[in-house]
């Protein structure tokens, strides 16, 4: 068979034929994300202004809007990507909502993590197949999702919630996304410092995420469940509880040194010649902060410069040091005015040779 020729659909051994897999192979997998639409199906619409409306299709469903209206038994047996003609003369494309289009529809009880944060965490967290992950809080349950599609049905997440209701929202979110009852998912309701230690044994925790408002309360109960070598990853969304958190970190010697980042995802307008960012985005969502656990009874090698706890008492002094900033030495600061009046001299006369402040005054590189 040439390149040119079409592939043969029983050929399995073409890259272009998809392998066959059961419907029930993985939930929340393929069953779910292909074939024809189906009453009991969550569909997002979008229509020519590029404005989304996600509808759960039924069999006596109506969908209503000022820029179309259809029976959903139209859109039923469809396949997905299909574009309804309305009677109004309307137009409006049909998908199945990815994982990231989901989050941000469904309802929400607490924020939800971005898509953009929870690729960054399943990737930088080292999500992996079989893991077993602990998650708190659980908020709306955005983030679970992303943590069990990347465990998978053979990893195990605990995930912990101090609110109840909030833990029952997630819960319906999580299970209408993946079709049923996840079976690598437990959720359990309490305060995670006090939960971690009856759910799990010491060190058998692959990964530990935090989303919450003072995550550092937590970090004797994360070092206690963790494996060495364990991944601690927190999600703050203010430069203070980062601070907080990263000192805490240090100061418990359980845990290699801390990193931490924040990601920016910026749009691109696509049209004509008119290719360019886009004027709006979502300047700004959270920081990542990781560190590794370390082995029991590891001392962490000490850092050179050690920075002050972080908090601000009252009575200390905020020093360039205390702040990162390097120290500028006297002998630079003379150098740096020496020049500033040299140039002033040379704005004034037009002469770069003109006498100059005093001696020894002379243009230098930094
Ligand atoms: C921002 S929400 C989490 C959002 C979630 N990650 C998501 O993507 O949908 C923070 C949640 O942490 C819970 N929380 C705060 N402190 C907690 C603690 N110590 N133990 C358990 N849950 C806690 C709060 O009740 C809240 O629901």
């Amino acid at each position: 068979m040439t390149s040119d020729d079409p592939p043969d659909s029983t050929d399995t051994t073409d890259p272009r034929t998809l392998p066959s897999m059961p419907d029930d192979d993985v939930l929340g997998g393929p069953a779910r994300r292909r074939g024809p639409f189906r009453a009991g199906e969550r569909v997002q619409l979008t229509d020519v202004k590029g404005r989304m409306h996600t509808v759960l299709l039924s069999h006596d469903g109506y969908f209503q809007s000022h820029r179309g209206s259809f029976r959903h038994t139209e859109l039923i047996g469809r396949p997905d990507g299909s574009v309804i003609d309305t009677p109004t003369g309307h137009q409006l494309l049909a998908l199945r909502p990815l994982l990231s289009d989901y989050v941000l529809s469904m309802p929400r009880g607490a924020a939800v993590i971005y898509p953009k944060d929870a690729a960054q965490i399943v990737q930088m967290g080292d999500i992996f197949p079989g893991a077993r992950v602990v998650e708190a809080g659980v908020g709306s349950g955005a983030l679970s999702m992303s943590l069990l599609s990347a465990l998978g049905e053979h990893g195990h997440l605990i995930s912990v919630e101090r609110r109840e209701e909030f833990a029952d929202i997630a819960i319906g979110n999580v299970e209408s996304w993946f079709g049923g009852q996840h079976p690598a998912w437990e959720v359990r309701t309490g305060d995670l410092a006090d939960v971690l230690p009856d759910a799990v044994d010491p060190a058998s925790v692959d990964r530990v995420v935090l989303d919450m408002l003072a995550p550092w309360e937590n970090l004797d109960a994360a070092a206690e469940a963790l494996v060495p070598g364990g991944v601690l990853l927190a999600y703050v969304t203010t430069t203070t509880q980062l601070s907080r958190f990263a000192e805490d970190v240090r100061t418990s010697e359980n845990f290699t040194e801390p990193r931490a980042w924040e990601s920016m995802v910026r749009g691109w307008h696509l049209e004509g010649l008119a290719v360019r960012p886009d004027h709006r985005m979502i300047g700004h969502t959270g920081f990542l902060v990781t560190a590794r656990r370390l082995a029991p009874g590891t001392t962490p090698p000490r850092r050179k410069h050690r920075p002050a706890k972080g908090a601000y008492p009252a009575d200390a002094e905020w020093t360039p040091e205390e702040v990162g900033e390097r120290a500028v030495s006297d002998k630079k600061i003379r150098r740096v005015r020496r020049d500033v009046r040299r140039r002033a001299v040379v704005e004034q006369t037009g002469v770069a040779s003109a006498p100059g402040p005093g001696p020894g005054a002379q243009e230098s590189p930094d």
